[in-house]
């Protein structure tokens, strides 16, 4: 059987935690320096994933640029188990390949993306990394949202966690912050991250943990 794919989760913050407005817009909070880190960690990548959630509010194209970095665009991998993307999502421009993962219920097809259904309410991750794995996607980065970071993490099936914590304050209740979903209910359960290295970019700094199972 073939090896589960790395995923490694990566997202910028504010120093308060928040990874977007309160109202759920996106921002800007890489600077340059940390553009450059993800692009060329997205080019170094086999396959980019996200929840519709981020594909709803942000409209991301999840290429890699070339002002940023040099080579192919991964596999773009959505998590969309009813398929509610609109079909203007830049993700289904057709610019690099794409994946839809929608439950076995949703009927919907895309005609400029292949779509894979898997598990009941919500995509079965375990299932989805055994069938990338079986297409050879060795590296999986995973760049949000608040609720599929957490689905990850939760699980167990993270591997890395690379968070860039920009200089800015957000604030706001209704901010969506790292990680979201229904949180834990103790610190025994809470996963746990161990800090490998720290390093200043411009004015931010760039966390880079290993997940402790
Ligand atoms: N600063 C950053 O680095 C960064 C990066 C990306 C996004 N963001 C922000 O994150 C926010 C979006 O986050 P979000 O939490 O609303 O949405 P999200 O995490 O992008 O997507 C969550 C949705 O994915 C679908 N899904 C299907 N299977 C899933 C599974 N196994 N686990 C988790 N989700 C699954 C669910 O919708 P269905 O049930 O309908 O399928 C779920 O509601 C936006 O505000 C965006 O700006 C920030």
């Amino acid at each position: 059987m073939a090896v589960r794919p790395r995923v490694i989760i990566n997202a910028a913050m504010s120093v308060d935690g928040k990874i977007a407005l309160p109202d759920g817009k996106g921002v800007r909070l890489s600077n340059e320096e940390d553009l450059r880190r993800v692009h060329r960690l997205r080019a170094a990548a086999d396959a980019i994933l996200v929840g519709v959630g981020t594909v709803l509010k942000d409209d991301p194209k999840l290429t890699v640029k070339s002002e940023y970095a040099k080579g192919r665009n991964p596999l773009r991998v959505v998590l969309d188990s009813d398929g509610k993307i609109p079909d203007s999502a830049h993700v289904l421009d057709g610019s690099a390949p794409t994946l839809i993962v929608t439950s076995e219920e949703s009927g919907r097809s895309f005609p400029r993306a292949e779509v894979m259904r898997l598990g009941k309410d919500e995509v079965d991750l375990q299932a989805l990394l055994d069938r990338l794995a079986a297409r050879d996607v060795k590296t999986i980065l995973v760049e949000g949202g608040s609720t599929v970071i957490w689905s990850f993490l939760r699980k167990g099936l993270a591997d890395e966690v690379k968070v860039f914590v920009s200089s800015r304050v957000l604030g706001g209740q209704a901010a969506p912050t790292l990680a979201g979903g229904q949180g834990v209910t103790s610190l025994d359960a809470a996963p746990r991250l161990r800090l490998d290295r720290i390093e200043r970019l411009g004015d931010g700094a760039l966390l880079e943990y290993a997940v402790v199972r």
